[in-house]
């Protein structure tokens, strides 16, 4: 990361937790972090079913609160979805738009696009994923891809909207793999998806996040990478002692 721009840490719980568990781990992580101030934002991506439990407890905390997914749509026939309002009804403060796990489930680059404007319209913050598979990466398409999923994604994304606005670069083969990008890779790509981005968003102001098996032992050399502002982290998440530990290094 560069001084210019905060580090973000956020926690994608994925299908993990129940309110009540994470009314518990909220408590936990509140106690570790402390009153002091914190190097990194931290963000928590609970369950819509925990949502509303984990924004409660977070509450007069430095701790936000995103939905995993939101649907394009203000409402109506689309069993199994939220909308942008239900995730601020709820007290949280953003989503994330495009995980791959929700890509590999049928997510159209389209319904990416439209779920990144109707979030930005309704005010939430928008953590975007973008990541290759391995196919793609030993076929020598990583760039082409990622610039293929930016282009599409941030169509509809005016540039006074970057404050509001992250990208977690999360190639597919390292998501809950252990097998971590190394600081070089999750550079490289980093600096490809901040200078794509860059046609629409300020590249100095922009936040982008590695994302990818975060550990509290991988985090410190990933986070001193400069075009590396912070990370999207999973499994280690789901511990408030390794996610504390993960922010401290960041
Ligand atoms: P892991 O940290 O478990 O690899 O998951 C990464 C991820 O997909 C976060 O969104």
């Amino acid at each position: 990361m560069t001084a210019a721009r905060r580090p973000l840490v956020a926690g994608n719980w994925k299908m993990n937790k129940t309110g009540v568990e994470a009314r518990e781990y909220i408590a936990r992580l509140r106690a570790h972090l402390g009153e002091t101030a914190l190097p990194a934002d931290v963000a928590i991506c609970p369950p819509f079913t925990a949502l509303e439990a984990t924004a409660r407890a977070a509450s007069g905390s430095p701790i936000r609160v995103l939905a995993q997914a939101v649907h394009e749509a203000a409402k109506g026939a689309h069993t199994g979805e939220i909308s942008a309002a239900m995730i601020t009804a709820a007290g949280a403060d953003g989503c994330l738009v495009g995980h791959s796990e929700r890509r590999a489930a049928g997510e159209t680059d389209d319904q990416v696009a439209a779920r990144v404007r109707a979030a930005l319209d309704a005010g939430l913050q928008v953590i975007l994923c973008c990541g290759e598979s391995l196919e793609q990466r030993e076929a020598g398409e990583t760039e082409s891809w990622l610039t293929g999923q930016l282009t599409s994604a941030l169509a509809g994304v005016r540039p006074d909207e970057v404050g509001a606005f992250a990208i977690a670069y999360e190639p597919i083969w390292a998501i809950g793999t252990g097998r971590t990008a190394t600081p070089e890779i999750a550079q490289a790509a980093c600096a490809h998806v901040r200078a794509v981005a860059s046609a629409t968003l300020d590249g100095d102001v922009l936040r982008v996040l590695y994302g990818g098996s975060v550990t509290p032992e991988t985090a410190g050399d990933l986070m001193a990478q400069p075009d590396i502002d912070g990370s999207l982290v999973g499994g280690a998440s789901l511990d408030p002692d390794a996610f504390a530990a993960i922010v401290r290094a960041s």
